[in-house]
């Protein structure tokens, strides 16, 4: 499903391989990857993150929507800063789980609530009834962009990733 979406300060769009550079400041860093559910390893260089795109968007069009993985673009000077994605939870893959990353040098911002709350809002818009965020606690980072966002702490759980996690929820008003 393509999509492009506007706020303030942000475009969401769908990846490109050519933001492969910009894409590994954030998916070649420890600092994101490791707090990502599940956890995983930076990427080491911008070819294999190029190859990492190239399959995201090749699985796009296979994802069930509203399901997608999308590139965070800083509107001021085009900069790629971050990713959003969501998909189905395991495993029954019935709930939507928003995730959200950004290159730790635009940390504490708001880029990750600003572009959470267009993204939530638009999959509303597509039908889904409750968007998920899943994060341990010590991702006080995560936890704090779920609050920020209206989400409602549901309870903690090992079932989606063998790995203890906050699980929150929202609903549309
Ligand atoms: C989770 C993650 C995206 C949160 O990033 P973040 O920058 O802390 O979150 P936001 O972009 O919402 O920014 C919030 C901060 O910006 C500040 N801020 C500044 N302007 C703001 C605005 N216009 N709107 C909201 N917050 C704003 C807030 O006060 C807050 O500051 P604080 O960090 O001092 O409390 C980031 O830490 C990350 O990429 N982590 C690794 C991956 C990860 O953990 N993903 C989540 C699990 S999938």
């Amino acid at each position: 499903m393509s999509l492009e979406l506007q706020t303030d300060r942000l475009l969401i769009r769908e990846w490109k391989t050519d933001d492969a550079e910009a894409a590994l400041r954030v998916y070649g860093t420890d600092e994101v990857t490791s707090r990502l559910t599940p956890e995983l390893r930076p990427l080491s260089d911008a070819e294999a993150m190029r190859s990492v795109l190239h399959a995201w968007i090749e699985a796009g069009p296979n994802l069930m929507p509203p399901a997608g993985r999308w590139a965070i673009v800083r509107k001021d000077d085009g900069e790629v800063v971050g990713g959003l994605s969501l998909k189905l939870l395991p495993p029954y893959e019935e709930d939507f789980e928003l995730t959200w990353a950004l290159s730790p040098d635009v940390w504490g911002q708001g880029y990750a609530t600003e572009a959470g709350r267009a993204i939530i809002s638009w999959a509303f818009e597509q039908g889904i009834e409750e968007v998920f965020a899943v994060a341990r606690s010590s991702n006080e980072r995560a936890v704090a962009v779920a609050r920020r966002l209206g989400m409602e702490w549901v309870g903690e759980t090992e079932k989606y990733y063998d790995t203890r996690l906050q699980v929150f929820r929202l609903r549309p008003a």
